[in-house]
């Protein structure tokens, strides 16, 4: 069979002219100059072929050869290249890109409360005390003037832990624990969480109260209102009404609720503050002289005040909350609006 280069020349030139990507460029590098390519092939019938044959058609075959090799050489310099490009541009920075924006956490409106709080209350000369969560009964009721079977025990049930031992319904008893370790004069706000068996649109299970405290001599009725009537300028405004409403708590005497005029109707009365135009925030009143007794003071030397307020309940007069779950749903569409 005579071998004919031209007809060889013309099926190399076909395969390179099907390259169009670096695996065709793979694919006819072995079609052609493979093992069993084409020139592998064509040098089979070579053999065949007289002496001066050879010559002529051996020269051709090696031209042939050196010519796709170079020209497989180049296309795939050519691919490579604009690979390379192509893995650069994607891993360059783009600087018309917006920026990412770090997501910032922010103050969760319970805590921006007690920090308002706490802020007034420093500025007024009180120092921050802590007590724990878990009580005893004592602590809890007894030493606050509530014996076992007083009726004020049942607007305050609460999680029994074990005989004797409750999670604390208020911040009440950091009052006694403050008054045992130190003498008079005492100025001090407990901030922290209470629990009760209550759960509804205003109240749940777990909740925060500061507890306020100031012992002195001559301390009177007047200093209460004084403090407190400051204390709600600073966090409702200088403009909103006080009103202090006769009460009763077994460890004050006299007790007095602090209401404020209601902040959404500005005392017209609304649905907020049932008509009333009043809004209680708050409650308060002279210790009673059997709390002093109890913690070893003198109520012929000494007297003192004592409020208590729910932190969620002022900061939902604060922000117009009307559902107190909202504070612990963690749903940062509600979260993120403070
Ligand atoms: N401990 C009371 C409560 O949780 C609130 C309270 C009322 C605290 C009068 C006081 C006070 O210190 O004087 O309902």
């Amino acid at each position: 069979m005579a071998l004919d280069v031209a007809v060889l020349q013309d099926k190399v030139s076909q395969e390179l002219a099907s390259i169009a990507s670096l695996e065709d460029l793979k694919r006819v590098r072995t079609s052609v100059l493979g093992r069993k390519g084409l020139l592998a092939q064509a040098l089979d019938q070579f053999k065949s072929l007289s002496p001066e044959e050879k010559r002529t058609v051996g020269r051709e075959i090696n031209q042939l050869k050196n010519g796709t090799e170079e020209r497989l050489n180049q296309l795939e310099a050519g691919y490579l290249e604009e690979e390379k490009r192509r893995r650069e541009r994607q891993s360059a920075v783009d600087i018309t890109l917006p920026g990412k924006k770090p997501l910032t956490g922010r103050v969760h409106p319970i805590t921006a409360t007690f920090r308002e709080i706490d802020r007034i209350f420093s500025s007024l000369g009180f120092a921050v005390a802590e007590g724990p969560d878990i009580e005893t009964d004592y602590y809890n009721f007894e030493a606050l003037n509530i014996p076992k079977d007083h009726p004020a025990r049942d607007m305050q049930d609460t999680f029994y832990v074990a005989p004797g031992v409750v999670l604390r319904t208020h911040t009440s008893p950091v009052q006694i624990h403050v008054m045992e370790k130190q003498l008079p004069p005492v100025r001090v706000i407990a901030p922290g969480a209470v629990y009760r068996n209550d759960q509804d649109i205003s109240h749940t299970p777990m909740f925060h109260q500061v507890e306020g405290l100031m012992v002195d001599r001559n301390v009177r009725f007047s200093d209460l209102k004084g403090i407190l009537t400051v204390f709600v300028h600073e966090m409702f405004g200088a403009d909103v009404p006080v009103r202090f409403r006769p009460s009763y708590f077994p460890f004050t005497e006299p007790s007095a609720e602090v209401d404020i005029g209601c902040v959404i109707c500005k005392g017209s009365g609304c649905r907020v503050c049932k008509g009333t135009g009043w809004l209680e925030i708050l409650g308060s009143g002279m210790v009673h002289p059997q709390v002093f007794r109890i913690v070893g003071y003198d109520p012929e030397e000494i007297s003192g005040f004592a409020f208590g307020m729910g932190v969620e309940r002022i900061a939902m007069i604060r922000y117009g909350i009307d559902d107190i779950k909202q504070f612990y749903n963690n749903d940062l569409r509600f979260l993120s609006q403070f």
